[in-house]
């Protein structure tokens, strides 16, 4: 009998149970119907050209950022679209040269386009930094740091800079396996990450990671790489608020984990950095003097900032160092006519220093085309329109739409320059407008939000490529390595392949 009642129960509440659950289905299908249909036929951006998936929702674009493969989506969008693509229900991109005044230029008599939430703080409390959406903070810190990014303090760093160039070169002429060597590979893309994540180290924590010394990568170095991997699943999960804290534990376990020790490792050496009082030249001299004199920054506004700048600091120039290096030993005519410059102008390696690389036409034209057809920051950071709506490129966009200029798609269309896929230095030695539109090229930004370390940037790159090809004959290790730079994956950041390359001593050297 009691068998009996149990099985009569259970009877009854298994089809409520599966009816609740279609019932639950059912809606949640008609939901995310509406929402779709709503996107697509209602939307006040339903006019702008895109893919039907990403026009109705967001999801295509997250899982494009997870498989690294965002680049070249939005290339063959803007291919087949035009130079304006909704690429998310509430996000436009583009690639044409006039946008970028209107979302990161200053123009008068217009509300600020706001950084959208890529770099929002990760816990409460924390405050936000140089690269987070807050205006306030962002025009406080940048001040502080000013400073330190100075033509003066450029000045002071290049003797630092110039030393860790003197141990890279150091390392590629040692002998190899004990031996003298007449030819040699070695992978240049590993060798420009340990020469910028030094510099930046000692410029920002007063100590080197020593990668050069010990041609390692120190713990930091290592966890830095998967940074950016981290960085972008974050920021896809930063487009879903409320519910972006408990998305946040989708992203997998152990990249969570390296990005939580990869803070309090930075933390820590970011306040033992602070509490050395000393006047040494590097981005922390001038920006504690400002702190002290000026405005104060807490000791929470600094740690934060001084992550984001170690990272954006050498990630960024190590990426176009590997990438203007690749396109060099793929084109040899341009090589030559490089390392010809190079040789002419000096005459032994030592006369080879920041202050005497910055007028060389022709390294400079090769460093732009470097920098246009294989640009550092891959994605644009989005902009938010701010309330009330405002016009890009002569169209009024509703306020709180996110919109970019993203530079890969945008600098690899036809309509912006000619040959886009190829490496053609000469475009920046005697640019044709009717062919090339420079008012697209970009590589730093525009406007308060542009790129603080601009200077040291062209500075570091010009000094080592100019060693490089002074000291060596370069050459592809192997021909079959050959490939479009755009081929590699990006989370927010290349996700760098090995550049093997064979080094020879040159005869001047
Ligand atoms: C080739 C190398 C580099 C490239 C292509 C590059 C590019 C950029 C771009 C495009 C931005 C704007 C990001 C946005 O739109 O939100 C930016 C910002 C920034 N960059 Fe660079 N960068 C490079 C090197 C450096 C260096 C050497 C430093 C030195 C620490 C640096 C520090 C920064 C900082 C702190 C910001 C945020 C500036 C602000 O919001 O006011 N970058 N960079």
């Amino acid at each position: 009998m009691a068998a009996e009642m149990t099985i009569s129960v259970d009877q009854e509440a298994l089809p409520k149970g599966a009816a609740l659950v279609a019932t639950f289905l059912a809606s949640l299908f008609i939901t995310i119907f509406l929402y779709g249909s709503y996107n697509t036929f209602l939307h006040p951006l339903r006019r702008y050209p895109g893919p039907v998936a990403w026009r109705a929702f967001r999801f295509p674009y997250v899982i494009a950022t997870h498989r690294g493969e965002m680049h070249q989506r939005l290339k063959q969008f803007h291919e087949k679209y035009g130079p304006v693509v909704r690429i998310a229900p509430n996000e436009l991109s583009y690639a044409d040269g006039a946008a970028w005044k209107d979302i990161y230029g200053n123009r008068p008599g217009h509300l600020p386009f706001t950084r959208s939430t890529w770099f929002k703080p990760m816990s409460p409390g924390e405050p936000h930094s140089i690269m987070g959406p807050d205006e306030e903070a962002h025009a406080k810190t940048r001040r502080a740091f000013a400073n330190a990014f100075s033509e003066k303090s450029l000045r002071d760093q290049s003797p630092v800079i110039e030393g860790y160039l003197d141990i890279f070169m150091k390392q590629l002429k040692a002998p190899a396996a004990g031996r003298q060597w007449t030819e040699k590979t070695v992978d240049l893309n590993v060798w420009f990450n340990f020469l910028t994540f030094d510099i930046s180290g000692d410029l920002s924590f007063a100590e080197s990671f020593d990668c050069l010394k010990t041609g390692k990568a120190h713990p930091w170095v290592e966890i830095a790489q998967d940074f950016g991997k981290g960085l972008s699943l974050v920021a896809s999960v930063n487009q879903y608020p409320p519910i972006d804290k408990l998305l946040r534990y989708v992203i997998p376990k152990n990249i969570r984990q390296r990005q939580t020790d990869h803070r309090a490792m930075s933390y820590a050496m970011a306040r033992k950095r602070l509490a050395l009082e000393t006047d040494r030249p590097d981005y922390i001299t001038p920006t504690k003097k400002y702190s002290k004199e000026k405005v104060a920054l807490s000791i929470e506004e600094w740690q934060v900032n001084m992550v984001v700048i170690v990272f954006a600091g050498s990630e960024t120039t190590a990426s176009a160092l590997t990438a203007i290096t690749r396109e060099l030993v793929q084109n040899r005519g341009v090589l030559n006519r490089l390392t010809r410059e190079i040789r002419n102008a000096f005459e032994k390696e030592d006369d080879i220093k920041i202050a005497s690389t910055g007028s060389l036409p022709y390294l400079d034209a090769v460093i732009n085309e470097g920098l246009r057809l294989d640009p550092p920051i891959v994605i644009g950071v989005p902009r938010v329109v701010p309330e009330g709506g405002d016009s890009v490129c002569g169209q009024q966009i509703p306020g709180g739409t996110y919109v970019s200029f993203n530079q890969f798609s945008a600098n690899r269309q036809s309509r912006n320059f000619r040959h886009p896929n190829s490496f053609i230095p000469e475009r920046f030695l005697n640019p044709d407008p009717n062919t090339d539109d420079m008012s697209s090229f970009q590589p730093f930004s525009i406007g308060r939000q542009s790129c603080i370390g601009m200077k040291l940037a062209y500075a570091e790159m010009r000094v080592t490529l100019a060693r490089l090809l002074f000291a060596f004959d370069i050459s592809l290790a192997s021909e079959k390595d050959r490939w479009d730079w755009g081929e590699q994956k990006t989370y927010i950041f290349w996700d760098k392949r090995p550049l093997r390359v064979t080094l020879r001593r040159s005869r001047v050297s």
